[in-house]
């Protein structure tokens, strides 16, 4: 099939692992498998415009707008995210692409916007190869999309579904799979269900180390092979935590998550710290307050200083009015999310 000039458009969601991918192995293949929140209100809303091309070309062709302004210094990413996604999505150099892309959080808040922002443009990709090919299924483009997502970046295949997404292969997980994100296929409890993540804004400055640099440290890691065998049985565990809505274990199995990421990093040679005095300073005030209240809140982090505080949908009011008068304070500016678990992208 040919086709003409046009334009297609998804919003993708961010996500919050609960069990962390650190570690990888050549092709974006992950050392461990790791399972996400969705998130709902951090997203990535990106437009593909498409021009047929008159003279065929080994080079790519495109160019690229973020909110509203030129975005040259990212060009070097999309190009080699273009070399990769080729062998898979052939029709790449037949067009010229217009990528237009913006985010609902606030730029440079130190919110990684790799996960959304490769989840919606690998959408968009998509829609051009179902317009080139009728026969191909919704099913069959968000598979193929979470495929193409991870190799941009690993965490970006947990970002097309919600509201739980499992990736990376493990004994205990029906489907899943080394090579692209699915839906958590086994019952959910309801404890679970509208589950909140406020962000609190830490420090919104640029990381030291990249996670790609981080991902590489773990080749000659003295604690890679128990790290990796241990994201595999607190995958099992959750598994249990998830039918039985044991809220105590639940943040047991992901407060040590967090910790276990970061411990990683400072263990890692060479070694480096991403937290922040504030971010320890919250988690002491969080299990404090989780202690006196009897609530079950609890926090995780991402590859920053950033804290994600989590908690159940009926202690909303009391957390909240926790989280104003504690923690607000140890946030820059002032600066946080309320988010909660999301369902997925959505084309627009
Ligand atoms: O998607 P990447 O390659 O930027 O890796 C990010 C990994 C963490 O966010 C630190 C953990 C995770 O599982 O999302």
């Amino acid at each position: 099939t040919s086709l003409g000039a046009g334009k297609v458009k998804w919003k993708a969601p961010s996500n919050i692992a609960l069990v962390k991918y650190w570690g990888k192995k050549a092709g974006q293949i992950p050392a461990n498998p790791s399972i996400s929140f969705t998130l709902d209100a951090c997203s990535t809303t990106t437009t593909l415009g498409f021009v047929p091309r008159n003279t065929p070309s080994d080079e790519f062709s495109f160019d690229l707008w973020f909110e509203g302004k030129p975005m040259e210094g990212f060009k070097p990413k999309i190009e080699t995210f273009f070399k990769r996604i080729e062998p898979f999505l052939p029709f790449l150099k037949a067009y010229h692409f217009t990528i237009e892309t913006s985010n609902s959080f606030p730029h440079s808040s130190g919110i990684a916007s790799s996960a959304s922002g490769f989840a919606a443009l690998a959408l968009c990709l998509m829609d051009v190869e179902k317009l080139l090919n009728a026969e191909t299924t919704e099913a069959y483009l968000k598979k193929k999309a979470s495929f193409i997502a991870r190799l941009g970046s690993g965490s970006a295949a947990r970002s097309i579904e919600g509201d739980l997404v499992h990736w990376g292969s493990h004994d205990g997980t029906i489907g899943s799979s080394d090579l692209f994100g699915i839906k958590y296929p086994y019952e959910v409890h309801g404890n679970f269900k509208n589950y909140h993540d406020t962000i609190l804004l830490v420090d919104k400055g640029q990381k030291q180390v990249s996670s790609t640099v981080g991902h590489e440290l773990m080749h000659d890691h003295p604690f890679a092979a128990r790290r990796f065998d241990q994201a595999h049985e607190n995958l099992s565990k959750l598994k249990s935590v998830f039918k039985n809505g044991n809220l105590t274990e639940f943040i047991n199995i992901v407060e040590s998550e967090a910790l276990t990421l970061h411990a990683m990093m400072m263990t890692s040679q060479r070694y480096f710290i991403l937290m922040k005095p504030d971010t320890l300073e919250i988690i002491n005030k969080i299990w404090a307050f989780r202690e006196a209240s009897g609530t079950h809140v609890c926090f995780t982090l991402d590859a920053g200083a950033n804290v994600h505080v989590l908690y159940p949908e009926e202690e909303k009011e009391e957390v909240y009015q926790f989280i104003q008068n504690e923690l607000v304070a140890y946030c820059e500016n002032g600066q946080y999310i309320c988010d909660r678990i999301g369902f997925g992208a959505k084309k627009m």
